[in-house]
Formats: C-alpha cells, structure tokens, sequence
C-alpha cells in the first residue's frame, strides 16, 4: 500500500485519533479507579556525557512538530484549523505562543484562560505542547518589545529602552533593566505556576521557549549609560573562566576573536574581544537577563527551557543586521556561559543552508532542535537529515496553521505528511539508533544521485530520477518536494528504508565490484519494535523504490563473502 493515499484522507487520521484518544482516558480512569496510576517524572532534557535526550513520561520523545502562527493563539477559534493541520500532518506536538500583553493586562493581574484552552485543545488532538513565551523580547517590525503589556510600553522611565549609537531610545527594552527583567520574571513564574496546576500530572506541556529571537536590532549593542558604563568595565570572571576552560572547543568566530587580542585573562569588553566585542557583551547581558526568566519559572516548575536563534541571513553582514546578541554561532559559548538554565540554543533555519547551520549548533553542550523552519516543501526533507544525521530532538515548521482545507490536507504540505507519516512509526528506532552511527539520512540536493557510506562494507546510491510530486497532478500546485528519506541500521545486511522520490541501489566495498542479494525487500511499518509486514516485493517489484510515494521498506540483504561467487563474475 502506499502511504500517500491514507495522507489525503484526513477524516481517517481524525478518526483514528480519536480512538486513541479515547482508548486512553479509558486506560487513564482505569488506572485511576484501581489506584495504579503511578506518577510519571516532568519532562527532561537528559544529558549523558555529549548525548542528549528529551525525556517525556520517563520515554525518550522526539518532536515532530508544527508552529502556528504569531496570532493564532489569541482567539482559541483560530486554533481549530491549527489542530486539525497537526493532526493531518502526523505531528505529535504544537508550538503556541504565549502573549505576556494578554496573560497580565495589568500589573500583576493573570488572566490563564487562553493558556488553559490551549492545552485542553492540544490534549484533545492528542499532542504534546511546547509553549513560546512572547516576553521582552519578540521582533515584530522595528520593535522587540511587540509583546510587553501596555503598561510597560506606556512607562519607559521605569522599563527604560536601549538606546542607539546616537544615544536614541529603540523600541526594545534594555538588557540592563532590572524593572523589567523583574517584571518579566514574575509573569514568567505566575505562568509557570499556572501550567504546575493544570498540568503537573498529564505533561501535555514538554519545553518552554524563553523569548522569541531574543536581541538588539539595528545596533551593535546597547549605548544606554548603564551599558556603556558595563562596556569599559571588566568582563565578568564568571566569562573568563568559562573561556579558559573551554579553551580548545570554542566557536571558531569566538576564539578567533579572543585569539585576535592574545588570549587575554582579563579585561574590558574590547580589550578581550576586538571587533567581536559589541556582539559578546549583547549576548551575555540579553542572556543573564533570560536565564533570570527561565530560573523564575523553573524554580516553581522546572521544564526544559531553549532560546531560539535568528539566523544569520544572506545580506546580512553585522551585529544589528541581526538581532545582536540572539545566540549566533559566533556567541554560542557566550550564551553557554551566561544562561546554565537555558537547555538548549535553537536555529530558525529558513534558508537552504540546512545541514550547515544545524552543524553549528550541533555541539558536546548542545542538542539540535530546529524549533523553526520553512513549512515550503523545500525544507520537509530536512527532517531525515536533524534526527538521523544530527541526532536532533526535534523538527518544527512554521505557520502550518492551513495544512488542512477544505477537509483535505494541502499539496504544499503533503511533503511534510509524508515525511511525518514514514517517521511516526520509526521513532522508538530512532530513539535507540540515535548516537550509534547506524541512522543515515537522504535529502536531494543539487546532484542526481547521492552515495551514502553504511560502514566498510557497503554504501547505498540514492537515485532522484525524474521530479517526485505529491499527489494526484493538479495544475500550478507546487507540489514538487526534493527527496528525503531515513536507513536504520537494524542489524549487519538488515535494514529499514523510508521515505520517498527516489531508488537505492546497495553497492559492495570489499571484493568484486556487485550488489548484494536481496535476501527479501518487504514493504510494512512497525508497531513499537515489532515489524508488521504487509506485502513481499518480489519479481517486477523487487526493488528499493520510493518514486511513488512515501513508505516503509525492510531490505535484508546476502552479501558476496556469505554466498559462492559464480564463476567468471
Ligand atoms: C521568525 C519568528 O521567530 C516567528 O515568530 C515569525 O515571526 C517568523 N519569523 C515569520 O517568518
């Protein structure tokens, strides 16, 4: 069967949701009514040693995701079709912002309701949420304070603004504001606290974003008197020590910069870091002043908590071009040193330059979780390449609010779909093969074909062929997608392929240049670490193909040196 056609038919996804889900209460009441319920731990971020795994209910969980849109979250109405999309799409989580304009229209006054709609909305769809905290910081066309309550706009004596190299007052708070960071981490903390209430036992809610693209646009940094006052002074010990320590991992623009001045111990913020100073010193206040946030929230309900990053995008060329100190690579170390309560650093990745980005914030210290991404269907492939090249925690797109219309999922998204629908059943494996060096990724670039090394012994060429579509041809829907797709290493000479718009062709390293025997090429899925086949594909069909459409193969393969050669071959 092909995956593809059960991908349009939405109602049937819906369906089989809601049986899950119902199917679930009933295990829940039952659970309850027998006292049996054991608590099960708050999600974690696990760390051992450079691997990281998100832990929810005590399970390794990977995101397959989808981020509404900025808007979508003030009126609970606008959520339906946002549900409904996830759904669609095979997602297990929702991203949804939280506006602090809304949650705390007046000083220390909380209003929840729209929280709590959210998560009743998620539980009801059956995902897990991660909740974006619009707080100090969220650009919105020349203003990163977009999102502050009235209060603070209306009062910039008190909640005073960072100024320009001209000493002109930005439309965002400075760094250097301790009203303002006070304020933010008490709506912080009453939020968390809200969440701790509804939510400690179900864990619908699994991260917390702190901010938004948090930094300073259209300056280097900020030239309020407090902050030229803290640019002369000493770079703090705590940043010295942490450069001296991390001495031979830091981030090649970081280093260079420090190396640039000799290596000093000590000194101002020019002094230590030359050109890269402005930028440094942005991003070590903007991330003191958010890991303050987070460990408010975290001291009443100690969620894993991440900052997401504005890419450096073609054209830009300067700290202010971006926001400075959002966590470039260029600062990573800085944020490292100056947020311990920040998990995770998170690239938006809208540009083609995927796999180069998500190896920047790849790191010993660092998991990759791509929080945003383009929802184009460019970028669906991508998803293969964070779990399986980059051992990621997550994928999210951004804006999937109308994956769905008119009842059916929408051509542009059934790339995603499809990615989504292949990875569903797969990830307990990816969960296990994570960090072994047995997880492999396709995603079509440029080249006709792409070879992939499996070892010693073999490599797979992955062949494009002519343009994959999604769907049934409809004219002027772009629906072309590059190909993408996952091998899992299940055992020697046993693997399991997903994905689609291409073929893989098995190559032999060692001995005659021949493709392994296929001992059997099975189309199926599986259900937690049982393969379920569905048809054997043999004669006409005994071939590793995904031109079709997305699904699930298993290839178990008899290589040269485990059968007689023939003679002459
Ligand atoms: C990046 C921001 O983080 C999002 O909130 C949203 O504004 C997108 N850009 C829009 O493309």
């Amino acid at each position: 069967m092909n995956l593809q056609e059960n991908n349009l038919g939405v109602s049937a996804v819906q369906r089989r949701r809601r049986r899950f889900h119902a199917l679930q209460l009933l295990v829940m009441l039952l659970a309850a009514g027998a006292r049996v319920q054991a608590a099960s731990p708050i999600p974690q971020l696990v760390q051992t040693g450079s691997h990281f795994r998100l832990m929810v209910d005590g399970h390794p969980f990977l995101i397959l995701g989808g981020q509404t849109h900025n808007s979508s979250a003030s009126d609970p109405k606008d959520l339906e079709p946002v549900w409904d999309s996830l759904v669609a799409l095979h997602a297990n989580t929702a991203e949804v912002p939280i506006y602090w304009e809304l949650i705390e229209p007046k000083p220390g006054q909380f209003d929840f309701h729209l929280v709590d709609d959210i998560i009743d909305g998620a539980r009801h769809h059956d995902l897990r949420l991660i909740l974006l905290w619009f707080g100090t910081w969220k650009w919105v066309e020349n203003s990163g304070m977009a999102y502050t309550p009235g209060w603070i706009k209306k009062d910039p004596g008190k909640y005073f603004h960072a100024r320009d190299a001209a000493g002109q007052p930005l439309d965002n708070i400075s760094p250097f504001c301790a009203a303002a960071e006070q304020a933010d981490s008490q709506a912080f903390s009453a939020l968390m606290r809200h969440i701790r209430s509804i939510d400690s036992t179900q864990h619908t809610v699994i991260m917390m974003q702190v901010e938004n693209e948090s930094g300073l646009e259209g300056t280097d940094r900020d030239y309020s008197p407090e902050a030229n006052r803290a640019y002369q002074s000493e770079v703090p010990a705590r940043l010295m020590s942490y450069l001296t320590d991390h001495r031979s991992d830091l981030a090649p623009a970081l280093a260079a910069a420090w190396a640039g001045r000799h290596n000093p111990s000590s000194g101002t913020w020019p002094q230590v870091f030359g050109g890269l100073a402005p930028e440094a010193f942005t991003a070590w206040y903007v991330a003191r002043y958010i890991n303050a946030v987070a460990a408010a929230g975290q001291a009443v309900y100690p969620l894993p908590m991440y900052c997401n990053a504005w890419p450096i995008s073609p054209g830009e060329v300067r700290a202010g071009d971006w926001p400075s100190g959002t966590p470039t690579p260029h600062v990573l170390d800085v944020w490292k040193a100056a947020a311990p309560h920040i998990a995770v650093l998170a690239p938006d990745i809208y540009s083609a330059r995927f796999r180069r980005i998500a190896a920047e914030y790849t790191r010993p210290d660092n998991p990759l979780l791509i929080v945003e991404t383009s929802f184009a269907p460019s970028h669906a492939p991508f998803v293969f390449s964070a779990l399986a090249e980059f051992n990621g925690i997550g994928f999210s797109p951004f804006g999937i609010d109308r994956a769905v219309e008119h009842g059916r999922l929408n051509p542009g998204a059934a790339a995603l779909a499809g990615s989504y629908q292949v990875l569903e059943p797969l990830l307990p494996l990816i969960e296990k093969f994570q960090y072994t060096g047995r997880l492999f990724s396709i995603v079509q670039g440029a080249d006709k074909a792409e070879t992939i090394s499996l070892g010693h012994e073999l490599a797979a060429v992955a062949d494009f062929g002519p343009a994959f579509r999604f769907g049934p041809p409809r004219p002027n829907a772009a629906q072309a997608a590059p190909a993408g797709g996952i091998i899992i290493e299940l055992a020697p000479d046993d693997y399991v392929v997903a994905g689609y718009g291409f073929s893989l062709v098995f190559r032999e390293l060692q001995g005659p240049p021949r493709s392994p025997q296929f001992l059997s090429i099975e189309e199926g899925t599986f259900q937690g670490s049982n393969w379920v086949r569905r048809r054997l594909l043999n004669g006409d069909e005994r071939h590793v193909d995904f031109r079709q459409g997305p699904r699930i193969l298993r290839v178990r393969l008899v290589k040269s040196h485990q059968r007689p050669e023939r003679p002459n071959s």
